[in-house]
């Protein structure tokens, strides 16, 4: 059985005292469901929640990193840094990293390579822009971003990579793919793993969908066989909405 997982990507919101009040009222929620629970809050909030989480089953992750070990990077944040205070996951390839901050499929594969390298565990998002799915073109784009920085990988490494289907037409914007658009890419993503690396890889690899998921939508959206979990932005900010989304399975 593949991991369930919803994971809540605060994105640049919440400051320290905003990180510790959204903490201590997840604490308070009732999880009912098996799903794996992370939270991904800013760089400079990481070692506070990841303390104030320890003892309980919830995963503070991270946004983004860098593919280098250290150095003149300016504004960067390396591997080890992330591990050091507790960080085992990391996010990379989000739209708004590609979109705003130039990450090319050749960097995400650097910053996939330096991930696995310090045995990290990688939600890796891609997704097609409103005009790609307008064109038809959905499925050559998904294709090819998860080609260019992921089919270099060992098949040994899948067991690290969760990916993360977020359409950019439906992130912030309150327009949802439907579950069954949802699915769809869902299986053709498994369907291109599994023609690389076989059906153990792809039966195994957790696929999550990201964009506009709330708590009046997720249930319809986590029944689909394909659909494992859910990588959710604005419903994360409020503990009560992302339990009820965690609770949908
Ligand atoms: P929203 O849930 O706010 O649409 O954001 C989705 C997202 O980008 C998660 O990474």
């Amino acid at each position: 059985m593949r991991a369930k997982i919803v994971a809540g990507n605060w994105k640049m919101n919440n400051d320290l005292s905003q990180t510790e009040a959204l903490i201590s009222d997840l604490r308070t929620q009732n999880k009912t469901s098996n799903a794996e629970v992370m939270i991904a809050p800013a760089f400079t909030n990481l070692w506070h929640a990841s303390e104030a989480l320890r003892s309980t089953d919830i995963e503070v992750v991270a946004q983004n990193m860098h593919f280098a070990d250290n150095g003149a990077y300016t504004g960067e944040v390396s591997a080890d840094m992330l591990k050091s205070v507790g960080i085992q996951t990391v996010i990379l390839g989000h739209s708004e990293r590609r979109a705003y901050f130039n990450e090319s499929d050749e960097s995400l594969a650097k910053k996939v390579d330096q991930a696995l390298k310090h045995s990290m565990r990688i939600i890796f998002c891609f997704g097609e822009e409103l005009n790609d799915r307008k064109s038809g073109n959905q499925e050559q784009v998904v294709e090819s971003q998860i080609k260019n920085a992921l089919f270099h990988l060992e098949e040994s490494s899948w067991s690290d990579i969760v990916l993360a289907y977020e359409p950019v037409w439906a992130i912030g914007t309150g327009e949802t793919a439907t579950p069954e658009q949802a699915q769809e890419m869902h299986a053709f993503i498994r369907k291109t793993l599994k023609e690389k690396y076989g059906e153990a890889v792809a039966e195994s690899t957790t696929i999550l969908y990201g964009g506009s998921v709330k708590p009046n939508n997720a249930k319809e959206i986590f029944s689909k066989p394909d659909v494992d979990g859910g990588l959710i932005g604005g419903a994360s900010l409020k503990a009560e909405d992302f339990f009820q989304i965690v609770n949908a399975f």
